[in-house]
């Protein structure tokens, strides 16, 4: 049970030990910022425009109240859920995270980000923008579960080249985002000039494509190589590309950044296997509601047809619980495994996905929900 972790936690501290990393999510961010390099503070704790769809993300959770039921307790219980062929023991993941590969000091955080997830049985979904090639990051963990997230280039070719090296190297599902064909207006970033894949960072998985070294020809200057990439990255994807991204593959695709309705059907009509509803934290539109306000027209929309991952602003894992309520079938973690890998290293990220599961164990135990089958709305009320 994942709640024993505080028996775990309880008996260390009885010999002696109290825990090295935090639990509260605001001194985790507040740590975690002060040890990352300056120029990585405002790329990962900003968003776009005055923030407050950032804000609002978290926020929207405390606007939903889990019922306790009682007479319902059960010692055992089960949050495995089965996504594409294979049954994960908790319904969470980590959210792909462009900049992770720079997050801890050695600059390898993608492997590291891989090392925690296989340690805890959480999928890793690995951004396009990695500082290792993806090959060398799925070799950290051969047997765990990971996906690969797409940022499509515009150049058709290395979009091919790198699904199928994903597929090669062992990911098991491609997450195409389509909400960051433009970076987003964040006055942060803009104020400190930050902008990391400028700086030639985190473009390993391009570096290492031979589409990618065909068109910057050999031994290529990083000036060369930004400004390859700078041409390359962001195609503004229509509904006319859909069927050339099907095409790329066999695996299933999941669709990132879908918050309408009528986006989640209409793809799911053109031969998509997921939805993933997000508004990326945040990060690339201010003035929407939160992800969570559109995840129920999603599930709506959605029914039993696909599987739906939903992010954006989860912190705790009570937050985890009422997004599986509501609907979705895994919740991804974006910030908090970012932070805590960041602060502690692999031990720092394990303490944080062990406490996420925990915690949502320990809910669903206390308020009467032993297992995902038994999450449904009737679980939450409307607060506000
Ligand atoms: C620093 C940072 C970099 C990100 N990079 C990517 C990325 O490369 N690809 C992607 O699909 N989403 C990216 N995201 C968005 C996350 O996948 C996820 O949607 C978001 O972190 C959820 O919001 P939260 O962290 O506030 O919970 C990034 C998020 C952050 C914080």
């Amino acid at each position: 049970m994942y709640g024993d972790y505080q028996i775990e936690l309880y008996l260390g501290a009885l010999g002696g030990v109290l825990p090295a990393h935090p639990f509260d999510y605001a001194e985790l961010e507040r740590s975690a910022l002060a040890a990352l390099p300056p120029e990585l503070r405002t790329y990962v704790a900003g968003g776009a425009g005055d923030e407050a769809t950032q804000r609002g993300n978290a926020a929207a959770f405390a606007d939903h109240g889990l019922v306790p039921r009682m007479f319902r307790a059960q010692a055992e219980r089960d949050l495995s859920v089965e996504l594409f062929g294979r049954r994960l023991q908790s319904p969470l993941l980590l959210a792909p995270v462009g900049v992770l590969g720079i997050c801890t000091p050695d600059q390898h955080g993608d492997v590291h980000g891989m090392e925690a997830a296989a340690a805890t049985g959480v999928p890793f979904i690995g951004s396009t923008l990695m500082s290792d090639p993806l090959e060398d990051v799925a070799a950290a963990a051969p047997d765990a579960a990971k996906w690969f997230q797409l940022y499509t280039p515009k150049n058709r070719e290395l979009a091919a080249s790198l699904v199928s090296r994903a597929e090669a190297a062992g990911y098991e599902a491609i997450v195409i985002t389509l909400d960051t064909w433009v970076p987003g207006w964040r006055p942060r970033d803009l104020a400190s000039g930050n902008f990391p894949q400028l700086r030639g960072k985190c473009l390993a998985n391009y570096t290492s494509d031979p589409i990618f070294q065909e068109m910057t020809g050999p031994d290529p200057d990083p000036g060369t190589v930004v400004m390859t990439w700078v041409g390359t990255f962001g195609n503004p994807i229509t509904w006319d590309d859909l069927p050339w991204l099907r095409s790329l593959t066999t695996m299933p695709i999941l669709v990132k950044g879908v918050c309408h309705p009528d986006d989640a059907r209409r793809a799911l009509d053109e031969g998509v296997d997921g939805i993933y509803c997000s508004n990326h934290g945040g990060r690339q539109a201010n003035g929407g509601g939160a992800a969570l306000d559109w995840l129920p027209g999603v599930v709506e929309a959605v029914g039993d047809r696909a599987p739906i991952v939903f992010d954006s602003g989860v912190r705790t894992g009570a937050d985890v619980v009422k997004a599986l309520a509501m609907g979705a079938t895994a919740v991804a973690i974006g910030r908090p495994y970012v932070y805590a890998l960041a602060l502690g290293g692999v031990p720092g990220a394990v303490h944080q996905i062990r406490s996420l599961q925990a915690e949502a164990d320990l809910t669903m135990a206390v308020d009467g929900y032993p297992t995902l089958a038994d999450l449904t709305p009737d679980a939450l009320r409307r607060l506000r």
